[in-house]
């Protein structure tokens, strides 16, 4: 099918763009009324993410009510874990936990590489409803955790502030810590390659917890492994974030990605000085922003793109939108994008 709005896919192919495209990560579910009311019809986060037609009309709704230029799949990341043996919860006001906890060889002989066919259907049948209801009007993103980040919940079981259970695996056990990564790793390419098969236009890889490894141990069990997946993966453009790796950012000019995902945190010229300039950059507004008033949302934001200078960019904000940010703050930020034009 053919997509009437591609500014995403050829932004991120460096392509040239009438105006730089913009989403917000985390767009689907969290802020919008309109999800909630679908999300209390109900038990949970889990089951709506499991029931496809609800999943791709929770898919749809930033299209509609706030004007993105892309839809991101309602699920999770952790649904890999569930597929791969370790179930979670989504506990209200606290976020994930696991019951089963990988902590030695033996719960690790009890996991297996996920199915997506068989385990994750019901992702794959999301992906096609909201391909077929979007009819070609923006792209659909796929996407999936950095196997650094699948691991730390793997292991803690839940979220937490230091991922000091994590952590002491990598030092303590560092070959049952390649394992599971490994096994992490090519669950997540078959899943990967499940989506685009379905469906999604672009996939971006979410590595949350890369700020708290040290360089060298990033490059070990961090990009290592990012690096197996953008290699297994060529049929559409790949997004990398990672979330609080200043300290990498020249390496990842390195992998066979289209974009990487800058936070709030990093430098705009630095990073593209760092990175090169054979890679688009996304993001990367501090989502606290968006508690200013309009005048200052719009100031940022232009003086964000200015700092980019309009190619090789896609706009976003440098981490998933917060939930107690108001729809309309965030029509600011989009509009201002959109109204802009590089000089
Ligand atoms: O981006 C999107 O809009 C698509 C959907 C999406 C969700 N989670 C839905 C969700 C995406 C891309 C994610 C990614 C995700 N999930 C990450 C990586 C991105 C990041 O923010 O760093 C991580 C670390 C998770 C794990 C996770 N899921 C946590 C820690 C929590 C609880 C706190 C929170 O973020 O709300 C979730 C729950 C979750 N995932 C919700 C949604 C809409 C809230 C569930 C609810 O409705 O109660």
């Amino acid at each position: 099918m053919t997509l009437h709005n591609d500014l995403l896919i050829r932004a991120a192919k460096g392509e040239k763009i009438e105006r730089v495209p913009v989403w917000l990560m985390r767009q689907a579910g969290r802020i919008l009324p309109e999800y909630r009311k679908v999300r209390n019809s109900v038990s949970g986060f889990i089951e709506l993410a499991k029931t496809p037609e609800l999943a791709a009309e929770v898919t749809i709704q930033p299209v509609d009510l706030l004007g993105v230029d892309a839809a991101i799949i309602f699920s999770d990341i952790l649904v890999i874990p569930e597929a791969m043996g370790l179930p979670y919860q989504m506990i209200e006001k606290q976020g994930p936990w696991f019951e089963n906890t990988i902590q030695s060889a033996k719960d690790l002989s009890k996991v297996r590489i996920a199915s997506p066919e068989e385990d994750l259907s019901y992702v794959l049948d999301a992906i096609k409803i909201a391909k077929k209801e979007l009819n070609g009007r923006v792209p659909l993103i796929g996407f999936a955790g950095a196997p650094w980040t699948i691991f730390s919940y793997m292991v803690e079981g839940a979220g937490s502030k230091t991922f000091s259970k994590a952590k002491k695996m990598l030092y303590a056990e560092p070959e049952l810590s390649h394992q599971l990564l490994d096994m992490i790793t090519n669950s997540t390419i078959l899943y990967l390659k499940a989506q685009i098969k379905a469906g999604a236009d672009l996939i971006q890889i979410f590595d949350s917890w890369a700020g708290i490894l040290s360089p060298d141990q990033y490059d070990t069990f961090g990009l290592k492994y990012i690096s197996k997946i953008c290699d297994a993966i060529d049929e559409v453009p790949i997004t990398v974030f990672a979330k609080g790796a200043f300290f990498a950012r020249k390496r990842m000019n390195e992998l066979k990605c289209e974009t990487i995902g800058l936070d709030w945190n990093m430098s705009i010229s630095a990073s593209r000085r760092l990175i090169g300039d054979n890679k688009t950059l996304q993001g990367n507004l501090d989502p606290c922003v968006l508690y200013s008033s309009d005048q200052e949302i719009e100031k940022h934001t232009i003086q964000m793109l200015e700092d980019f200078g309009g190619h090789r960019h896609i706009a976003n904000l440098g981490h998933g939108v917060y939930p107690d940010i108001s729809p309309e703050k965030v029509k600011v930020f989009i509009e201002t994008v959109k109204n802009w034009r590089a000089s």
